[in-house]
């Protein structure tokens, strides 16, 4: 349960207040000249979502790179190229796709691997897209193989084709599309296909942010907010929230509530600690499932190695997730590391759990890789 408060691995959910539609329609109100309403009225900037590139903090090599594609775009008066970002949940890709598109004065249209089920789904978009406007795919390495081959021609050439009928009597149109900027993202950039890779401009990869960063992003969020935090609040709350610009957000919020609730609202470093340990975050920024994995790994499995399946099974978690939403983090880390034979726990992992390594999992002990 506060696993799925504080670490949601749902790409969609969780997401501030708004819902992907939600969250897409007040995008594309924004994008149509929503500039003359009322601020405060505008549920876009209710959220904690960056919708510039200023606003977004954090990642500059990315930020510069894209600033630069952006602006040729707009000078020669084209469609961005299209975009891939790659990296775990929270690091702000959906942000980014919102980014570009209200950086060009553009719609974004939503939409994810998962909903485009067939070949006509991805046609009726396509075909409803504006001249520059923004497609954002979402979890883009879900998309079936035919989808990806309607993709394709519409990426490079801004071509459809479509096949009607069926058997022999089929035969295929081709229609001109609007050059329009695709932006994907993922999760697993390893399950991209080559050729879908390379017909995006620019692959970039989202790493977690550095603490000074999140503690930026928790204070620009509590003014959003409208919450009362110290410069020794923002940095607990920062040190604890894996990297993770979406978990330091939650995590605002549930210190917030507690300041509130048992304190005078005001968020320093004591009352954010005391909030943290509420929820089970400890002083690494792990949570439940986190522990659970390296307890799963030490205790139950000697340290490894041990295949992803077994873990997943050990901590009743799909082994997608554990792959995609737990180990980054851990890895980055240095506390778990992947070999061709299966997870291993590092000294460091023992010794957070507060307990003692056996001489296998020491520095300098043999890498069990080496042996594959
Ligand atoms: N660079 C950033 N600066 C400020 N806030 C950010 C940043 N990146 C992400 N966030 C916050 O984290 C939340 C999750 O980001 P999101 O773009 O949905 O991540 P992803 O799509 O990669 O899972 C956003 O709603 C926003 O509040
Ligand atoms: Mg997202």
């Amino acid at each position: 349960m506060a696993r799925e408060e504080l670490l949601d691995p749902s790409p969609h959910e969780g997401d501030d207040d708004l819902d992907a539609d939600e969250r897409a329609r007040s995008l594309e109100a924004a994008a149509d000249g929503g500039s003359d309403v009322d601020p405060s009225a505008d549920p876009v900037v209710a959220t904690l979502r960056p919708r510039t590139l200023d606003e977004f903090v954090g990642q500059t090599e990315l930020k510069r790179r894209l600033s630069v594609i952006l602006e040729a775009a707009r000078r020669r008066g084209q469609a961005a190229d299209h975009f891939l970002f790659a990296g775990p949940p929270g690091l702000g890709k959906t942000s980014l796709a919102g980014i570009v598109a209200a950086e060009m004065g553009v719609t974004m249209h939503v939409t994810s691997g998962p909903a485009l089920e067939r070949p006509g789904d991805l046609a009726a978009i396509l075909t409803k897209l504006g001249d520059g406007d923004v497609l954002f795919i979402d979890e883009i390495h879900r998309l079936s193989r035919s989808i990806e081959e309607v993709l394709y021609p519409a990426m490079e050439d801004f071509q459809l084709d479509i096949v009607l009928g069926k058997g022999p009597a089929a035969r295929s149109i081709r229609l001109d599309l609007p050059r329009f900027c695709l932006v994907g993202a993922t999760t697993r950039t390893g399950l991209i296909t080559g050729p879908l890779r390379d017909r995006f401009g620019l692959v970039a990869r989202l790493d977690y942010y550095e603490p000074e960063d999140l503690r930026a992003i928790v204070v620009r969020a509590a003014a959003i907010l409208g919450a009362d935090i110290d410069g020794g609040g923002a940095e607990e709350i920062a040190g604890r929230s894996r990297g993770t610009p979406r978990i330091a957000n939650r995590l605002l919020r549930r210190v917030r509530d507690v300041a509130e609730v048992e304190g005078d609202g005001r968020i320093d470093a004591a009352t954010a600690r005391e909030g943290l340990e509420m929820f089970g975050i400890d002083t690494l920024g792990l949570d439940k499932v986190d522990r659970s994995i390296l307890t799963a790994l030490c205790a139950r499995f000697g340290g490894g190695p041990v295949g992803l399946s077994t873990l997943a099974i050990a901590v009743a978690e799909p082994p997608e997730t554990v792959e995609d939403v737990y180990e980054p983090y851990l890895i980055q880390q240095g506390l778990l590391i992947r070999t061709p034979r299966g997870r291993v726990a590092t000294a460091a992992a023992w010794h957070h759990l507060g307990m003692v390594p056996p001489p296998s999992a020491l520095p300098g002990a043999t890498d069990p890789s080496l042996f594959d």
